[in-house]
Formats: C-alpha cells, sequence, structure tokens
C-alpha cells in the first residue's frame, strides 16, 4: 500500500466532531450514572411504568417492612409537593421495625467511604423519636448505622452521614424508627459522598469519568425516544426536571420502567461543564414518538395547535435558563440551584426520529422560526426522520432545507459491511446544504454482541467523516450505557453494574478519536498493490492536525486479515524530528476485550508502519 499525504489540500474540519449521546435507556440514568443509591425512593413508582404485567412494580417497588411490630401503607393525602403524591405511613407499636430499600440490585458500599442520608419525614406522635439507620448486609451484618434528630410534627428534611465499615455489593438500608406511632416518610436518599466531582445529587464517580475520558466535544440529552416521549403526555419537559428534587415530576420512561429525574437539565448541563463538552438538550419537535396519539380527537398525533405557544415559550425559556443572566427569570433559577454563571449553550435539538409528516412540519417550523428570530445565536439541529434501513431521509432534508436549518441529525444503525461499503456516504453530501449531525450510529452484528469486528468497521467508517468534517459537524455513538440486568436494548457502548464499568471494545475507537481530535483535514491518496474492491474497502488512513496542540494525528483501520505495509508520503510535511506516539488495537475480529497499547515511536517507525491484521493504529506527533 502506498499513501500520499497532501499539506497543500487541507481543509478546516469540525472541532466538534466526537460527542456522546446520553440517554436514560437500560437504566443509564437512576440505577446508573445518577449516582442515588436508593431505588423508588419517593414512592412514584406505578404499575403504568411497566410494560408487561408485573405487579410489584407499584409505589413500594423496592421497599420491605421487616418486622412484626409496625405495618405501612402508602398515603396521598398530604405529600410534601403536589408532583410527588406518593409517601410512606408507618403504624409502629412497638420500636424494632425496619422500613428497608433494597437498592437498584443491592446498595454497594466500600468500606471507609461516608454516605450522605436524607429524608422527609413528619410525626404527630413522635416524642422525641430519632430514626435509626443502618446499611445491613444479607444476614443482618450491621456495615454502618447512625440515626437523624428527632422528627417533628411537619414535613422536614433530616441528613445524616453512614460510614461503610465494610466493601460490599449488595447491602441494603433500614430505616427502624425509635417511637410508636404514625410516621410519615418520603424522598428517602442515599448517595456516596465520592461523585463525580464531588457534585451534591451527582453523578457516579466511574462512570462519568468513563465519559469524561472520551474527551466528548459535546453531549446530546436526554434522548431520543426519551426526548419525545411515547405520547403527548411523555413529551420530556425540561421544567420538569429542575429545582428541588421533590418538586420535580417523576415521570413514566417509555423504556419500560421510570424516570425520578433526579438526574435533570441542570445536572446535565453541569456534567457538560465538568467533562468539557458542549450541552445539546433535545427538544421533541411538538410531536411525540412517530407522531403517536395519546389525548384524543383532534390532537392529530401532535400538541394541540392551540397549545404551541407555550410550548415554544418552553424552549426559549430554556435558553434563557441555560444562558440568562442572574436578573431574568430563568436565569435567577440557574443561580438558585448554584450556577450563577452562564452554561454558554450553543445548540439545541429539535426533534427525533420523527415522522415528517404536515404535523411535524407545521410545529416544527413554528418552533424554529421562533428560536431564529429570538436566538440567532443558537445553533437548531433539525432531524431528517426515522433510522430505517433504505431511508433516504429525502423529505426531512427538503423541510430542513427550505427552512434553513443550519444541521440536521441523521441516525443509523448498520451492519459492519455497511459500514466498509459506504466510506463515501459524505462524499456526494451537497455543501450548500444544511450540514450533519450523525447523532446516533452503531454497527449491528445481528444477534451478536459488538466486538473488534464491529469497532474496526466503526474506525474504518470514522475516517471517512474525518475526511467529511466539512459537512459533517458532529457525531455520536448510540446507545451509550447499559446496565446489566436491565439492557432494553443491544449493543451499547459502556456496560456496568453497581461495582464494574465494562467499556466495550468500541468505546476504545471512540476514545482514540476524542482524544486525539484535530480541526484541519490533511488529504491522503492510498494505492493498493491489490486493488480488489473488497479489498480497498477494507484499509483506511485519516491524517488531521489539532490547531491547538499542533500535533498531527495519522489514523490507520487495517480490517484485512493480513498485515499491510503502507509506504506513507508526507509530500509536503516536514515532520523528521517529532516526537511519535503510537497506539494499536488489534486482535481477532470476534474478541469483545482487545484494548490499545501505546508505544513511542520514531517518524521512521511509520514511514515502515505496519499495519497488523484486524488493527486501528493512531500515530500523533508532536511538532512543537
Ligand atoms: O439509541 C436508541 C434509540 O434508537 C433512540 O432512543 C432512538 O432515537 C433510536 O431509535
Amino acid at each position: 500500500a502506498k499513501f500520499t499525504l497532501d499539506a497543500t489540500k487541507s481543509k478546516k474540519i469540525s472541532n466538534t466532531l466526537l460527542g456522546i449521546f446520553f440517554e436514560d435507556l437500560n437504566y443509564a440514568a437512576d440505577g446508573g450514572l445518577y449516582a442515588e443509591l436508593i431505588q423508588n425512593r419517593d414512592f412514584e413508582y406505578a404499575l403504568t411504568d411497566k410494560k408487561g404485567s408485573d405487579a410489584s412494580w407499584n409505589s413500594t417497588k423496592a421497599w420491605t417492612l421487616k418486622g412484626e411490630t409496625a405495618t405501612y401503607a402508602i398515603d396521598t393525602i398530604n405529600p410534601i409537593h403536589s408532583n410527588n403524591k406518593h409517601y410512606a405511613k408507618l403504624s409502629i407499636q412497638k420500636v424494632g421495625a425496619a422500613l428497608t430499600n433494597e437498592g437498584f440490585d443491592g446498595i454497594a458500599i466500600k468500606a471507609g467511604e461516608k454516605y450522605d442520608f436524607s429524608v422527609f419525614a413528619r410525626s404527630n406522635d413522635a416524642k422525641s423519636a430519632k430514626l435509626l439507620l443502618r446499611l445491613v448486609g444479607k444476614n443482618g451484618e450491621i456495615y454502618a448505622e447512625t440515626t437523624t434528630q428527632s422528627v417533628t410534627a411537619n414535613w422536614k428534611k433530616y441528613d445524616a452521614t453512614l460510614t461503610a465499615k465494610a466493601t460490599i455489593a449488595d447491602a441494603s438500608l433500614e430505616i427502624i424508627p425509635q417511637m410508636t406511632g404514625t410516621l410519615d416518610l418520603d424522598l428517602i436518599s442515599l448517595f456516596p459522598q465520592k461523585t463525580f466531582k464531588g457534585h451534591k445529587n451527582g453523578l457516579r464517580a466511574d462512570l462519568a469519568q468513563t465519559l469524561a475520558d472520551l474527551k466528548p466535544k459535546f453531549m446530546r440529552f436526554p434522548g431520543g425516544c426519551v426526548a419525545h416521549g411515547d405520547g403527548i403526555g411523555n413529551i420530556y419537559n425540561w421544567k420538569n426536571t429542575i429545582g428541588a428534587l421533590e418538586a420535580r415530576k417523576p415521570m413514566r420512561n417509555l423504556w419500560g420502567y421510570h424516570q425520578t429525574v433526579g438526574l435533570g437539565y441542570f445536572e446535565y448541563f453541569q456534567f457538560c461543564e465538568d467533562a468539557g463538552a458542549e450541552p445539546l438538550p433535545v427538544i421533541a419537535a411538538g410531536v411525540p414518538c412517530q407522531n403517536s396519539s395519546v389525548g384524543g380527537a383532534g390532537q392529530q398525533g401532535g400538541v394541540p395547535m392551540c397549545d404551541m405557544d407555550n410550548y415554544v415559550q418552553d424552549i426559549l425559556d430554556l435558553v434563557e435558563y441555560a444562558n440568562g443572566d442572574v436578573t431574568t427569570k430563568w436565569g435567577k433559577k440557574r443561580a438558585e440551584a448554584g450556577h450563577p454563571k452562564p452554561f454558554n449553550l450553543k445548540y439545541v435539538g429539535i426533534g427525533n426520529e420523527d415522522l415528517i409528516t404536515d404535523i411535524f412540519e407545521e410545529r416544527f417550523a413554528m418552533i424554529f422560526k421562533a428560536m431564529k428570530e429570538k436566538h440567532p445565536e443558537i445553533t437548531v439541529i433539525g432531524t431528517v426522520g426515522p433510522a430505517s434501513e433504505g431511508t433516504d431521509y429525502q423529505e426531512g432534508w427538503d423541510i430542513a432545507t427550505k427552512l434553513g436549518v443550519p444541521m440536521v441529525d441523521e441516525h443509523y444503525y448498520q451492519p459492519p459491511g455497511w459500514f466498509i461499503y459506504n466510506q463515501d456516504y459524505y462524499d456526494q453530501y451537497d455543501r450548500s446544504k444544511p450540514k450533519v449531525y450523525l447523532g446516533e450510529y452503531a454497527a449491528h452484528l445481528p444477534g451478536k454482541p459488538n466486538n473488534l469486528e464491529t469497532a474496526l468497521s466503526e474506525a474504518l467508517y470514522l475516517t471517512s467523516v474525518e475526511r467529511n468534517g466539512d459537512v459533517v459537524s458532529m457525531t455520536s455513538y448510540a446507545p451509550l450505557l447499559a446496565k446489566d440486568k436491565h439492557t432494553q436494548w443491544n449493543p451499547d457502548l459502556i456496560y456496568f453494574n453497581n461495582t464494574e464499568v465494562r467499556p466495550s471494545v468500541g468505546y476504545e475507537v471512540q476514545k482514540l478519536y476524542g482524544q486525539n481530535a484535530g480541526d484541519e483535514y490533511i488529504p491522503c491518496e492510498i494505492s493498493l498493490s491489490n486493488t480488489k474492491e473488497n479489498v480497498k474497502n477494507r484499509v483506511a488512513i485519516s491524517m488531521v492536525r489539532d490547531s491547538k496542540s499542533k500535533d498531527i494525528i495519522i489514523k490507520l483501520v487495517n480490517l484485512l486479515p493480513v498485515t499491510v505495509n503502507p509506504s506513507i508520503d508526507f509530500k509536503n510535511l516536514n515532520l523528521e524530528n517529532g516526537e511519535v506516539i503510537k497506539t494499536v488495537l488489534k486482535g481477532d475480529p470476534s474478541d469483545k476485550n482487545a484494548r490499545p497499547e501505546v508505544s513511542t515511536s520514531s517518524f521512521s517507525g511509520i514511514k515502515n508502519a505496519e499495519l497488523p491484521a484486524y488493527s486501528f493504529t493512531v500515530y500523533r506527533i508532536k511538532t512543537v
């Protein structure tokens, strides 16, 4: 093989090419990235959350009362907040009974670490009644113990700290009221003090760090399907997800479970800031998933037109929440949440894989026009329709082009062969039309987990995306996170349980791209001794320069079963003295656990590069 790189023909490419797409799917939020350890902390789980029949999925899910000396029921008569109607009412005859929470498949604790407990409680009967708190093991072993202050007559929040004496994966929380009579409890919460960046109501440190390690340039949230919901009443409303936890409005997750929205818009913005990623909230285009209509006649599958002004205003308010100063109505709420400085929102997505119908177009156009008029500084990202094989997204593209939408979101999940044979996908894109956000993509082997073959086909395809980085502005693999035993969608980028994080091999490809991004593309010609289509398509190169570090990065993918020895012609580039870091990901195509190896190399090492069979090689050349 011969590669000829020509620096005189370099072009500017997007500096936000690799990002992440977070959706609460596969328990990615509650029980996942959101560090809350108590499941159903607010007794708001409902039978209607769950797909299929599961009678145990109700307000008492994950809770049991241990001991004969008390009873408990769920009440709604006088809640802390009307958004949070259900609470536990205990009737205690004799001290000793324990209200117990099993967590999300157990509560994982680490020896020596501290855990913040909090609860809203009230009791008219209590006479200096404290709550004894314990973290216990399966056989009643006590791993942590403390008490709250005495509970009084009106709803009040009580805090306490528990310090774990041992490391175990499946503790449960016991609350043992030291009183008799009736006691109301709600929003029972337990967080590790060690969250990502130490935030209260924060994120699980190991998972958040795994995401931050990708060096994502942006993060799209809260979905996907979760953003537009499966009916008008299920459209994700950002305003329900900010402010005091007891006042947030929990909701059904269309993936068949429950969203506390404890991980809400403030937390998403905060994580973006912590990870150095531009926030990219996606709001439904006034239509739910596939324009599904819930709500009766006249609604025709979209938000009724008489409600659209308010709907549009909510989106304008979001921009004020993120960027307005503290004297504005919504900017003040952000400041009250602890972030007086703006979040510097630059992008807003409108719509997700919607059916491109008149119902969609009418609503999308209303939102787009209002955003353009009131917030021309924000890049609105539209959608070109559902991800289905064979779609050319034509109608979506036509509407976006007609309206002058600056960027559109495309999605595709395809077998590795599709990625191998469609590396020219964006070469033909009309540069005068909207730019592209490839918001969801992944190589799928039907019925099989992802492996080195899928990862390398993604790596190969991403070389073509870098080459087209003048028209493709952003990409994000999907889905991102999947919890063991709670996975509705496979494959995913990162698997986890309560104690482990297991990035897939595809994650390593994303990380290599994220950590080796550039903003200038240097074209390259490849000539191969074997010119057969199926050989040619399996070897690819991309070379970029990062204007900040001045580093030059060469990415080489070999999806052939044999070693390839390319000769690379660095025509107009003088790189002889550069220090070179070489990273290689290689293995058997079926390998699910291949990890990259890093070494240093000399420049002549690149000239005599050997690309192992089934490998992805990244050279990072220091030029200063
Ligand atoms: O990524 C999983 C789902 O795939 C998303 O929610 C949706 O947008 C797409 O259909």
